[in-house]
């Protein structure tokens, strides 16, 4: 495994702020990580897995190393009457998967189309859109344990999926990392039509064709979330979030504007973008760091904002949503460099 010094993490991460990594490593194979972390004993202490870096936001040089998956491959394990499984690998980006699926036909994974970011950190974040999360597709996971070396296969039971949550997340967050994963794709798709923009589909006098699922998902992402190779940013900042049904009975009866979704039992989750909105922050710009026109859960970076200028501005946001709120909102980006 080739390890490279003082790395800029510019084109790692969708921001596109400059940090360094003390290191940075890509590996294909498991054998060449294994051989590494036993001639470094102790180095999964400081590793930080970075996949296509649309979730993380740099807040000052990474003094560990940055490892990044770049095993490639889609190849169907197995198959019957209803389900393809297939495995990807972790540096697949996850769009091209999302299209070889719909080009074969086969349902679980259109609503996700032109989600940013590499397959292999698809279940650690759980991603999700339009009514769909991939853990509801995913069938293992499989991945190395930093600390042994040793290879590890997960069931989709076993990954604890939650609204963007997974046990990657959680109880092993900074030993595992993600090599590959099977997803269980259904060969009679069953269209999730529920939500938002996808509705109008459902009103067809026909049902969709997974293909223009795929393209409306595209023409409302492309309308309402900036494009990271154009304007920095790593899609929702923060997490909605997610509280107890009076209290959300509660809020509606002072803001009956408020948009509402369902979510645990006895719970309701509320739209981030629409407290931070109410706040008065969208379009917001102080230097290059901003808050989108369009959308203000999405923070921007105009050009040269640092890390650290992103992080204050999101603090502030906070504040004020708690100020006017109560509610503190839980980012869903990964700051690296912040204790907080
Ligand atoms: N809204 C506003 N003002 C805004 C933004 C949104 O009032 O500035 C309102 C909208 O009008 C709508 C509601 O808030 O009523 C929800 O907005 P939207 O449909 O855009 O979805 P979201 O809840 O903000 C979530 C995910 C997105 C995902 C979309 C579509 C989270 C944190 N975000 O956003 O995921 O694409 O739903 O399913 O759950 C991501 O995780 O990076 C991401 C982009």
């Amino acid at each position: 495994m080739m390890v490279r010094e003082h790395y800029s993490l510019r084109e790692w991460n969708t921001f596109g702020t400059e940090a360094k990594a003390r290191w940075f490593a890509e590996f294909s194979r498991h054998s060449e990580l294994a051989g590494f972390l036993r001639e470094h004993p102790g180095m999964y202490r400081q590793i930080l897995v970075v996949g296509g870096g649309s979730n993380l936001l740099f807040t000052a040089d990474y003094p560990g190393l940055v490892l990044h998956p770049a095993m490639k491959g889609m190849t169907v394990e197995r198959e019957d009457g209803e389900h393809a499984w297939v495995r990807a690998g972790a540096g697949e980006v996850w769009d091209d998967f999302v299209s070889y699926a719909v080009n074969a036909g086969w349902g679980g994974v259109e609503n996700l189309s032109l989600i940013p970011g590499c397959v292999g950190a698809v279940p650690v974040q759980n991603i999700g859109a339009y009514g769909r999360e991939a853990g509801e597709v995913i069938d293992s996971v499989r991945g190395v344990d930093l600390v042994t070396g040793e290879i590890w296969e997960l069931s989709g039971a076993e990954c604890w999926f939650g609204y963007r949550s997974s046990i990657f997340k959680q109880e092993l967050a900074g030993r595992f990392v993600v090599t590959s994963v099977v997803f269980r794709l259904d060969k009679h798709p069953r269209l999730q039509l529920t939500y938002g923009e996808l509705v109008s589909l459902a009103g067809y006098d026909r049902l969709p064709s997974l293909a223009e699922v795929r393209e409306t998902v595209i023409a409302v992402r492309r309308k309402k979330l900036p494009d990271p190779a154009v304007l920095g940013n790593a899609g929702s900042f923060f997490k909605n979030p997610v509280v107890e049904e009076e209290w959300a009975a509660r809020m509606k009866g002072l803001w009956p504007q408020m948009p509402l979704y369902p979510a645990v039992e006895g719970h309701a989750k509320l739209s981030a973008g629409w407290l931070i909105d109410q706040c008065g922050w969208k379009g917001f710009r102080r230097g290059d760091a901003g808050v989108h026109e369009h959308h203000a859960l999405v923070l921007v970076n105009h050009g040269h904002a640092t890390g650290r200028e992103i992080f204050d501005l999101s603090q502030e946001i906070r504040f004020s949503v708690k100020e006017k709120f109560g509610i503190d909102l839980e980012r869903e980006v990964q700051a690296v460099g912040r204790m907080d």
